[in-house]
This record gives structure tokens, sequence and C-alpha cells, in this order.
């Protein structure tokens, strides 16, 4: 957690050397009750489990800071992410409708995650866009999530690994800073995160082998930008469950998840986040 004027009690550091758990919550649940029920069943399930991984929960703008207020740090190590973040401004400014970064970062608020696909395909967000956001996480100490992953279109054309270099791409222009802060834990750092569209909420998986190629292609790419980028952490998302996150826990190229339908029930999440403790 960052520095912040209304810092969260239930929030600490994260340990980088762990794996990580990240629940997208996306646009659920609809009230705040069944929110508030989620984190208490998922704190629930964690006590006394002595679970080692850092776990990020990335609710609703809306339910941020109720869940914030819920997290009990003597379960787990709980980061909280948001989903999303102004482009234009890192402060303040006339954008009606959006959530700037230092809000965030107010908040106690130590992550974002940018450049989800859903994001990229209702909201046209290119490398353009998705370049200011990352601007705007730095600006506020932010650790950003970035999402890469190619089409099912994409995938039968073998385009996967120039897709994902092409949206990588975007990360060029910050590379330095990143590398700059990976030795110090109150900056902003950097974490990706790839999931194939077409596994997304289908039930759908890519084999073991595939993740661990595109996350070795991630790896080389990143270190060709600066060698320090080699440590990023990288994630995999799409359809992740209880019953194959184990395997994906196994690979040593992979260092935690991105959940999505799984982190809406307290029992799977546990799961999940028991799985990657083991690693
Ligand atoms: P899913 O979503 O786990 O429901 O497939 C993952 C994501 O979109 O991040």
């Amino acid at each position: 957690m960052r520095n912040s004027a209304n810092a969260t009690a239930g929030l600490q550091q994260p340990d980088w050397a762990n794996p990580w758990v990240v629940a997208n919550w996306k646009m659920n649940p609809v009230t705040t009750d069944d929110a508030t029920l989620l984190v208490k069943s998922i704190n629930d399930k964690l006590v006394n489990s002595n679970r080692t991984c850092n776990i990020v929960l990335a609710p609703s703008f809306l339910h941020l800071s109720t869940v914030a207020t819920l997290i009990n740090p003597d379960t787990a190590l709980f980061q909280l992410a948001a989903q999303n973040l102004c482009a234009y401004a890192s402060d303040t400014g006339a954008y009606t409708g959006e959530v700037s970064a230092k809000q965030l970062a107010d908040m106690g608020i130590s992550h974002v995650i940018i450049g989800h696909s859903e994001r990229r395909q209702y909201f046209n967000e290119s490398n353009d866009v998705l370049s200011k956001k990352i601007a705007c996480a730095m600006a506020a100490d932010l650790d950003v999530i970035l999402c890469v992953g190619e089409t099912a279109n994409d995938y039968d054309n073998q385009a996967t690994s120039a897709v994902i270099t092409e949206q990588l791409a975007v990360l060029k222009n910050f590379a330095a800073s990143f590398a700059f802060n990976v030795d110090d834990a109150t900056k902003s750092r950097l974490m990706i995160a790839y999931e194939p569209v077409w596994a997304i909420g289908t039930g759908k998986v890519p084999t073991l082998n595939e993740v661990n190629d595109v996350h070795r292609m991630i790896q080389e790419t990143l270190a060709s930008y600066h060698d320090k980028l080699q440590a990023t952490p990288i994630l995999y998302g799409g359809s992740v469950k209880a019953d194959n996150a184990t395997e994906f826990a196994g690979s040593p190229f992979i260092s935690g998840v991105l959940v999505g339908g799984a982190s809406l029930n307290a029992e799977s999440f546990y799961q999940i986040i028991d799985a990657f403790s083991q690693k």
C-alpha cells in the first residue's frame, strides 16, 4: 500500500517474490450487500490458513471502499486494484464520469488493471489511450497490471506472438522507469496478465505448453526493453478455475493468475489461492 491520507487498515505491502492471485470482479455484484458478503466469505476461508500469495481484489469503483474496510490483514497479504482509470489527467479535471489515478491512490488502492480485452473491445482502447493510462498510473505510483492477449481469430491465424508483441510495445516508453522502480516498493511497478480473449469466460483454456511459450515470449520481449524487466511477474488469465489452478501453479513461467468468474465464489477463489500458495 502506498502512502495515502486515507490509508486502509486492511492492506499491507505485497511480497513481490510470492505468486499473485488477482480477482477481477468486473461489473459484479449488483448490491453492496453482496460485495460485503463475498469479502466476508473470503476472509472466513483464509482465516488461520497462512496463505503465502499476494491477493489482489478488483471490485467495481463503487465497491472499492466497502471492500477496503472489510478485508482482514491478519488473514492474507491483501491489495486492492481498480479495473480502470482516467487517461487524460492523473489528478483532477473536467472529465465527467472518470476516476483519476490520484483519487485511487488516495483511497489506498495500490494497483490498476489496464488494457483488459473487454475495454479494448467495448471501449475501443488502443495503445494510444493505454499509454496515457499507464502514464497516469505511474504519476500516482499505482502498480500496473497490463493485460494482453489474442482473439480466437488471431489464434487460428497463428498471429498470437505478433499481436502480443504489438500490445507490449505500449511499454517501450515506460520501460526505463518501470525498471528503475523494480527495487523501490513505493513506486509504480509492472505486471503482465496474458489473457487469450477466446479463453475469457468461455471455459476453454490453452494448453500449459501454449501458456508457457507465450509467457516466455513476453519475458524475452520485456527483457529486450530493459534487462531488469525480465523479473516482471507474468500472470495467466482466462477461465482459471479451482480444477485447473494447480496445473497453472506448477509452471515456473506462471507467476500468478487473473481470475474473473471463479473469483465471485469464495470457495473456488480460495481453492485457487490455495493452489498458488503451494507454489
Ligand atoms: P474469467 O475472466 O476468469 O471469467 O475467464 C478472466 C478475466 O477476464 O480477467
